[in-house]
């Protein structure tokens, strides 16, 4: 796709990856919607994305509730008249045990990571198949690829959720002429560490313990790599490739052996029962 005088839809826009790639999108000719919770960092935006000469538009939504991201599309469509690109990237973190965590943490984090990114595609597939153009891109995360900790569960579930919704929308939407990626970073230097929640457990500290990433890239380079995609068309965008592919490739050749080798590498968890 030409970026240049397109329009962005950008989720979690106001910060991190979404910011970086609202910036570089602009960069490269486009005007940007950003949604987001924060409103701070929604002007913040604003003011670097005017100062870029393109168009802009924050719109304070809440992924997690259907009116908002409803809203977020009529919003967008009246004041920009189309929309090219919808990015569902806004996301949170949580640390828990499986068993010990509430059904309403499971709820917080399933609704804005994973139904988030499904009321996003609802919203504007409409749209675009209208136009027969647009293109998708879903933030899931090495974390949708497989499970790179035990003490994520909330996190890698939502993220697998996203890796499998936006794989079935390639086969759906690319034949109709809509373009679909999945962005899936490693770490990623970002504010999510603002909004991450942890719960069930006394002592967190016992449970900070399984992290095997890779050192942390920086958020600008990821806006790159997303306007890259979307320029060359390509559905997989990672920010590690080597040490991602190679798990993906271990990972798919024996699911049994790649599970006993991530438990042998990872620090054992703790029992909290005994
Ligand atoms: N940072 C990493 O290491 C990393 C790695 C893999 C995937 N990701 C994913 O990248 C995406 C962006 O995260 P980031 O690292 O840039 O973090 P970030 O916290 O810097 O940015 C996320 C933005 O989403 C917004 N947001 C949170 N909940 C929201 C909601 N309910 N509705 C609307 N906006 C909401 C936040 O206000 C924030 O501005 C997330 O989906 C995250 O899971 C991040």
């Amino acid at each position: 796709m030409d970026v240049q005088g397109a329009v962005a839809v950008i989720t979690g826009g106001a910060s991190g990856i979404g910011r970086a790639t609202a910036l570089e999108l602009a960069r490269r000719g486009a005007d940007i919607v950003v949604a987001d919770l924060n409103d701070t960092r929604i002007d913040e935006v604003r003011a670097e994305v005017e100062a870029l000469g393109r168009r802009f538009l924050g719109v304070h939504c809440d992924v997690a509730k259907d009116a908002d991201v409803e809203r977020l599309r009529d919003e967008a469509l009246a004041t920009m008249g189309h929309v090219d690109i919808a990015m569902s990237n806004a996301g949170v973190a949580m640390l828990g045990p499986a068993e010990g965590l509430s059904m309403e943490e499971w709820d917080w984090i399933l609704q804005i990571n994973l139904l988030g990114v499904i009321r996003g595609a609802r919203a504007f597939i409409p749209h675009m198949l209208e136009r027969g153009s647009g293109y998708i891109v879903n933030t899931a995360s090495v974390a949708g690829l497989f499970a790179y900790a035990w003490d994520h569960p909330t996190y890698i579930t939502a993220k697998f959720g996203v890796v499998g919704f936006t794989e079935s929308l390639a086969l759906y939407l690319r034949p109709l002429g809509i373009g679909v990626s999945v962005l899936c970073p490693g770490l990623v230097n970002s504010n999510m560490g603002d909004t991450a929640r942890m719960g069930g457990v006394d002592d967190i500290s016992r449970w900070l313990q399984s992290m095997p990433l890779e050192e942390p890239v920086e958020a600008d380079a990821v806006g790159l790599l997303v306007a890259d995609a979307i320029r060359d068309d390509r559905y997989l965008i990672l920010t590690h490739p080597e040490p991602t592919l190679d798990r993906m490739g271990r990972r798919g050749a024996d699911l049994d052996g790649f599970i006993d080798a991530q438990i042998e590498h990872l620090p054992h968890p703790p029992n909290l029962y005994q």
